[in-house]
């Protein structure tokens, strides 16, 4: 009874979900706000030159916001003396404020041109396609209409809603296939990481044991981190090669024993990820259409549209 009831709890949802995908379109804001791509632009382009780590940092914002209950810019909300918000989870402590501060930005902007109009979820979701052209990434369109969440809450962020990087590659599959995303859309998604840093603290304790690691690189890593423990802000380039440039040395690197998580390495020793890093490290452009078409995918996970959910009038609250 319990699982019958399981069932069709998740067969209502997705299809309320579909039908809020199918909601979405590509020119939501031409009559309300014909500069909002402009507007997003322009702002992307002037954070990303001063600051280049944006790129990065607002991508992995918008995983966080995406995965685990639906695009919908819970991620951005802050903690009150209530509450305390998504964003102080202990997963997304790690998030860098350059993310939060470029859709801040852009909001900001936006709303002096066309007030109470634009959804942060939006904003978010065209920051970061726009950021990942600026660093070498595919363009791919987005469809507008995302409405934000009217919740953030840390206790609904439950245990699985993200992907650790200590979880076997069962795990993840598992957690990707439980939002309707395949293997192969996995290891395309996975691929963000050609840019960004890492923390110490998410990769040393692998680095002890040979686990996959290349000896020189594995040398490298351990001095680099060998003080993290007083200064955990120390981090390590994802993509140790190309570091800032959205390409698919990601994927070269990992056969190399160049990667840097635990589940960067086991894609390669899983028979089930593996003819996909393959793949990908030898044709980039197959690497940049699958990757496209696995953000836009991800883009609609969840999103809630017509009466559901709000136009936020700042991004780090709650109307
Ligand atoms: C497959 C499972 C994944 C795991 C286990 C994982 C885990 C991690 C971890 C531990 C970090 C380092 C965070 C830090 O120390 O600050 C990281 C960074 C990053 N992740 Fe992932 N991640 C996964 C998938 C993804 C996906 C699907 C995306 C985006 C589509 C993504 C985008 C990023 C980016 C861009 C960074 C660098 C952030 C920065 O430089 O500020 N990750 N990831």
């Amino acid at each position: 009874m319990a699982k019958l009831i399981i069932i069709l709890f998740l067969l209502y949802f997705s299809s309320l979900s579909s039908a809020a995908e199918s909601q979405l379109t590509t020119d939501f804001y031409s009559k309300s706000c014909p500069r909002f791509l402009d507007i997003v632009r322009d702002t992307i382009t002037n954070k990303q030159i001063t600051t280049p780590t944006t790129a990065a940092a607002a991508l992995r914002l918008f995983f966080h916001d995406c995965f685990p209950n639906g695009c919908d810019a819970s991620v951005l909300v802050s903690s009150t003396a209530f509450t305390t918000a998504e964003r102080d989870s202990s997963i997304n402590l790690s998030l860098p404020g350059d993310g939060f501060d470029v859709v801040i930005r852009a909001k900001t902007a936006l709303e002096l041109a066309c007030p109470n109009t634009v959804s942060c979820s939006d904003v978010l979701a065209v920051a970061v396609r726009d950021l990942l052209v600026t660093v070498g990434g595919p363009y791919y369109e987005i469809s507008l209409g995302r409405r934000d969440s009217r919740v953030s809450k840390s206790s609904l962020l439950l245990a699985g809603s993200l992907p650790l990087p200590s979880s076997p590659i069962s795990k993840l599959v598992e957690q990707f296939a439980s939002r309707g995303f395949s293997v192969r859309e996995m290891v395309a998604l996975s691929g963000a990481h050609t840019i960004g840093f890492s923390h110490c603290k998410e990769f040393t304790a692998r680095v002890n044991d040979t686990a996959g690691y290349n000896p020189r690189f594995a040398d490298a890593l351990r001095k680099a981190c060998s003080n993290y423990r007083n200064d955990p802000t120390i981090s390590v380039f994802n993509d140790v090669m190309t570091p800032n440039k959205f390409d698919n040395m990601y994927f070269q690197n990992i056969p190399k024993g160049l990667g840097l998580l635990e589940s960067d390495h086991g894609l390669y020793s899983d028979p089930r990820t593996r003819p996909f890093v393959e793949l990908y490290a030898r044709d980039q452009a197959r690497f940049f259409r699958d990757f496209a078409g696995a953000m836009q995918k991800l883009s609609v996970y969840g999103v809630l549209t017509g009466p559901r959910g709000e136009i936020r009038r700042r991004c780090d609250a709650i109307n």
